[in-house]
């Protein structure tokens, strides 16, 4: 296996490299690179499966490598890239099988009309990324010496969430959602301060939507702006967790003990005008719940120890 994934490690390296592409990471066996073009990055996937197609990897049962192109913006830091593009990328990817080329709508759009020779685009139809956005088109690349059949992509598991669609697209903020995400990897409690209407509820959604995958039971979010009375802050909570409430349990008990051994991010918007409440019952919650993590958004800070603002 060791050599087997030597060969292949040569083979796809040099293939991106080949076309002025640049291997930013390497995560275990996977590459990531990003390309000056979408027609070069197409090429360089072609011409990798067709060499590893080649390769005989008997030993090894058989290599087979799926591979996804997506474009768009991204942030570079330290050689590294980051941004919705790479995340498009890795979403892609995961949906396809060994020996694949699956491209983006956006890549096949930008493509069209200079096509590699002899290589064609079918459309496999649409699939839900995990994020906010419409459906995303699925192309796959056609050709000599490729794999052409395989199974239907992937159906994606995404974990339970309410998060609504957005219908516009996100602008901006990219280095904001970018420190959202950072934060909600370590820490319990993250709170958007600012005025009305400057876009804290969209920041949080857009930062939820792509830390989707990391917690297990989910991403919850709770609008506490058409709530006026602090005591119904915990029954909002139990109804969206839909949490059934025994008899003879308090409320912010029961809603504790459901909490307790879960994995899920809370986005709790709108919270200035029940302030009090909501600290109290994040406090208890990010001290009992291990798993909690709790996104904010809110006019003034929460003032609950941890809290990152
Ligand atoms: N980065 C953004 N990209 C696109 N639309 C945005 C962005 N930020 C805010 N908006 C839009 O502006 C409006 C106000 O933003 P919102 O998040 O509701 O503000 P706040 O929660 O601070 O009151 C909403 O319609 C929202 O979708
Ligand atoms: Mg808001």
């Amino acid at each position: 296996m060791r050599d087997a994934v030597r060969r292949h490690d040569e083979i796809v390296r040099s293939e991106i490299e080949r076309r002025r592409g640049y291997v930013f990471k390497t995560i275990g066996d996977a590459f990531c690179a990003a390309f000056w073009s979408v027609g070069e990055a197409l090429e360089a996937a072609v011409d990798a499966q067709r060499r590893l197609g080649r390769e005989n990897f008997a030993d090894v049962d058989e290599l087979r490598v799926r591979m996804a192109i997506a474009a768009g913006e991204a942030d570079e830091r330290s050689g590294d890239y980051f941004g919705t593009a790479v995340n498009r990328a890795a979403r892609l990817v995961s949906t396809g099988h060994g020996g694949q080329i699956l491209v983006s709508g956006d890549v096949a759009d930008l493509i069209t009309g200079s096509l590699p020779p002899g290589i064609t685009l079918r459309q496999l139809g649409t699939i839900a990324l995990r994020d906010l956005k419409a459906p995303e088109r699925v192309f796959q690349a056609i050709g000599a010496e490729l794999r052409t059949e395989f199974k239907a992509l992937r159906a994606l598991e995404t974990p339970p969430n309410n998060l609504p669609l957005q219908t516009t697209s996100f602008v901006g903020r990219q280095q904001d959602v970018l420190r959202i995400e950072r934060l909600l990897e370590t820490e319990a409690l993250v709170t958007v301060v600012g005025a009305g209407g400057m876009g804290k509820t969209r920041l949080a959604l857009e930062a939820a939507a792509s830390v989707l995958n990391d917690r297990k039971d989910g991403t919850w979010f709770v609008d506490l702006a058409s709530i006026s009375d602090e005591a119904l802050v915990i029954s909002v909570l139990l109804s969206v967790l839909g949490v059934d409430q025994a008899k003879g349990v308090a409320p912010l008990e029961a809603l504790l003990k459901y909490l307790e051994e879960r994995e899920l991010l809370l986005v709790l918007d709108n919270c200035e005008h029940l302030i009090g409440e909501v600290a109290r019952v994040v406090a208890a919650m990010i001290s009992r719940c291990r798993y909690v993590t709790v996104l904010a958004t809110s006019r003034e800070p929460l003032n609950v120890g941890g809290e990152n603002v």
